[in-house]
């Protein structure tokens, strides 16, 4: 075999190995947002009408109303959801506020692991990149 045809052979499989490669990492990328998306309309069917449409909560959220009950937090990284482990969101996410005296409720039953997973990733998505980053260096297990 020439030179020539050597070195054409090997570019083939290096292009071939690139191009295969570009289309893994798009293939993740439109995942990811494809799994955020679902988490967005899992999120404006079941928490928006209390969270607000961008999860920006009630504007008075960290004052108790006259009936002595906290509006509902915003989650897009103002608040303070990101002092919680994914661990603990799911778990507030599943069993709702009311074994800690709160009023949200549970969603245990009405979403499975997949959608509670998504609406976290969607949640995440809003969160300024400084938060988003100390969450992951508090919480590396996730
Ligand atoms: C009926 C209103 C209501 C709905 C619907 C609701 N929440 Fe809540 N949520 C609240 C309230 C009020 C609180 C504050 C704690 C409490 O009173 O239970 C809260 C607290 C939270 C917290 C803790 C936030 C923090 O900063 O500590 C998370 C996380 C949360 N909600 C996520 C969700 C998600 C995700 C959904 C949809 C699947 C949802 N909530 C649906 C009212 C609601």
């Amino acid at each position: 075999m020439s030179m020539l045809a050597k070195k054409l052979i090997l570019l083939f499989f290096i292009s071939g190995f690139l191009i295969n490669y570009q289309i893994v990492l798009a293939g993740e990328d439109v995942q990811n947002s494809k799994f955020i998306m679902l988490g967005a309309v899992k999120y404006a069917k079941n928490c928006a009408v209390c969270h607000g449409k961008i999860a920006q909560g009630s504007p008075n959220w960290h004052e108790p109303d006259a009936s002595g009950n906290y509006p509902p937090p915003p989650l897009d990284g103002s608040g303070h959801t990101w002092h919680h482990s994914k661990k603990v969101l799911t778990m507030v996410i599943k069993g709702g506020g009311k074994p800690m005296g709160g009023q949200m409720p549970a969603f245990g039953d009405k979403l499975s692991d997949k959608d509670i997973n998504s609406i976290i990733a969607w949640l995440q998505s809003h969160w300024p990149e400084k938060i988003l980053n100390t969450w992951k260096s508090n919480y590396p297990e996730k």
